[in-house]
């Protein structure tokens, strides 16, 4: 495994960290008219993207490169930019749009890179959280239909 590898790798693993956090934090913050729906549709969100944490971080260990855990590390590592602003919903389901396309960006690198390289296992998990962040940008999306 070399380094550009296990560097993409772990971009990914940290804009899906941080994805997580997003939505978790939005879950227990966001209000309004429609505060049950919203609070029940990222709960379902964060639910998913938390569930496929342990084995993103386990598939980097089987590739020999160590999972990252501490915060500024993960900080450092992602495109995805954290503000403590507590945005009314509308902004709250735009930001989350936004880092859900770095989430799907970096997921797309990391599947190329991996892919080149022969690494299906790893490639076909990475090409399932595809699906899943898709998923994720359709509801997103519709939510802020007018
Ligand atoms: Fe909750």
């Amino acid at each position: 495994m070399t380094p550009e590898i296990g560097k993409i790798a772990k971009q990914a693993f940290a804009d899906t960290f941080l994805f997580y956090l997003q939505a978790h934090y939005y879950h227990w913050n966001v209000e309004g008219r429609n505060f049950s729906q919203d609070h029940k549709l990222l709960g379902k969100i964060y639910e998913e993207v938390f569930a496929s944490i342990d084995t993103f971080a386990e598939q980097l260990r089987s590739m020999s490169t160590y999972a990252p855990g501490v915060f500024d590390r993960l900080k450092e590592l992602s495109t995805i930019q954290q503000s403590d602003e507590i945005p009314a919903a509308e902004k709250m389901f735009q930001n989350l749009i936004d880092s859900n396309e770095k989430v799907l960006k970096s997921l797309g690198a990391a599947f190329d890179m991996l892919e080149a390289n022969h690494m299906h296992g790893f490639g076909n998990f990475i090409a399932e959280r595809i699906d899943a962040h898709s998923k994720h940008a359709w509801m997103l999306r519709s939510t802020l239909k007018k």
